[in-house]
C-alpha cells in the first residue's frame, strides 16, 4: 500500500492502523462471500457494548464460564502452579481473570493482550490497583499474529496461556487449529493452556443468545459500520442494514451477518459497492464444540488435555492442557 495515501475528499491521511483496517475491509468486501473480519468489532464503543452483551440474560456463556471459574479456580491455580506467567489472549476487561488472579498466590507476571488499546490500559490500571501483589504487563496487540513475549526469567517457568470466552469459536476449524499450534509455540516446552469453549446445545438457546431482546448484540454488530464511517473516509447508511444471527446446524456454528434492508450503494474512499436488498455481509462465526471434537483438534496441535471442568447443564467447558 502507498504510505501517503490521502482520501479523495482531501481529509487527513489515515494512520497505519486505519490503513490496515481499510485494506482488510476492502479485501473482505471484494471476496466471493462478503465478510468483515470480526476483530474490528472491538473499538472503544464495541468493547463497551461487548461488556454489556456479557451481562445479558440470554447470553449464557459469560455467566456460565464465570460460574465454572468460581467453582474450580483453586484447582485451576493448582494446575498452573507457582511462579508461572499468565498470558491472556483478548483480555478485554479481564473480568473472569480476576477469579483466577485471586487464587494465584505466587504469580510471576500477568500479561493481558488486547487489540483495543484504551480499553486494555484502563483495565490494566484498575487491575494494578486491585492486585498490588501481581506484576501486570499489558501488551497491545493482535494475538492472531506472531507474538513476541518478553523472555521468561527462568527456563522451567510455566507460561500459561489463558484464552476464555469461547473466542476460539470465532475462528474457523482450520484457523482454530493454526491458532492452537501458534499458542503451543508461544507457550513453549513447559507451557500450558487454559481455554474456555462453548458446547453444542439446543438451537433455541443458541439463537436467543445472539438475538437478545434489548438489541445490544444488534448494536454491537452494526457498530462495525459506524466504525467504518468514523475511521475511514466512508459513507455507509447504518440504518439500511439489520443484524441477523442464525445457528447453522450442519456447520455447528452461529453465523452473524449484516443484512441489507434495500438496494443500495456504499462508498469506501474511492470504491463503490452495489448491494441488493437481502444481501448479507458475514461478520462473525461462533463455533460450538463437543468435548471430543475439541480434544481431537487440540491434540493435533500438540496439546494434551490434563483437566476439564463443565457446568451442571453442560453448556460450557473449561479445559487445561499441557504442551
Ligand atoms: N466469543 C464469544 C462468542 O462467540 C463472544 C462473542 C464474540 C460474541 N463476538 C460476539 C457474542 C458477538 C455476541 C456477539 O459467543
Amino acid at each position: 500500500m502507498p504510505s501517503t495515501l490521502v482520501s479523495p475528499s482531501g481529509q487527513k491521511p489515515l494512520s497505519e492502523a486505519a490503513k490496515q483496517f481499510r485494506y482488510d475491509l476492502l479485501t473482505g468486501l471484494n471476496a466471493p462471500t462478503q465478510a468483515i473480519p470480526s476483530k474490528y468489532f472491538y473499538d472503544q464503543r464495541g468493547s463497551a457494548l461487548f461488556d454489556q452483551i456479557c451481562e445479558l440474560q440470554e447470553y449464557y456463556p459469560t455467566r456460565t464460564e464465570a460460574a465454572i471459574m468460581r467453582r474450580h479456580a483453586p484447582m485451576m491455580a493448582a494446575c498452573i502452579g507457582d511462579n508461572a506467567r499468565l498470558v491472556e489472549y483478548g483480555s478485554g476487561s479481564s473480568l473472569k481473570t480476576r477469579i483466577l488472579l485471586d487464587q494465584l498466590n505466587n504469580l510471576d507476571t500477568y500479561l493481558p493482550i488486547d487489540i483495543s488499546k484504551e480499553h486494555l490500559h484502563a483495565a490494566a490500571r484498575e487491575l494494578a490497583a486491585e492486585y498490588p501483589q501481581h506484576a501486570i504487563r499489558p501488551i497491545v496487540g493482535d494475538f492472531t499474529k506472531p507474538l513476541d513475549l518478553p523472555e521468561a526469567s527462568s527456563p522451567d517457568m510455566n507460561t500459561c496461556i489463558y484464552f476464555p470466552g469461547s473466542t476460539i469459536g470465532n475462528f474457523t476449524h482450520e484457523e482454530a487449529s493454526e491458532l492452537l499450534q501458534a499458542m503451543r509455540d508461544t507457550a513453549g516446552q513447559r507451557g500450558s493452556l487454559l481455554i474456555g469453549f462453548d458446547l453444542l446445545k439446543q438451537k433455541d438457546v443458541l439463537e436467543a443468545a445472539y438475538n437478545d431482546r434489548k438489541g445490544i448484540t444488534a448494536q454491537f454488530n452494526l457498530n462495525l459500520l459506524s466504525r467504518i464511517n468514523r475511521e475511514l473516509d466512508a459513507q455507509v447508511n447504518v440504518a439500511n442494514f439489520e443484524h441477523k444471527a442464525i445457528f447453522n446446524e450442519q456447520a455447528g456454528r452461529i453465523e452473524m451477518r449484516l443484512r441489507s434492508r434495500c438496494k443500495q450503494s456504499i462508498r469506501i474512499d474511492d470504491q463503490f459497492f452495489q448491494i441488493n436488498e437481502s444481501d448479507e455481509i458475514l461478520t462473525e462465526y461462533s463455533h460450538k464444540y463437543t468435548v471430543e471434537g475439541f480434544s481431537t483438534m487440540a491434540d493435533e496441535a500438540g496439546w494434551s488435555c490434563r483437566a476439564l471442568w463443565l457446568d451442571p447443564k453442560r453448556y460450557f467447558a473449561v479445559m487445561y492442557l499441557e504442551a
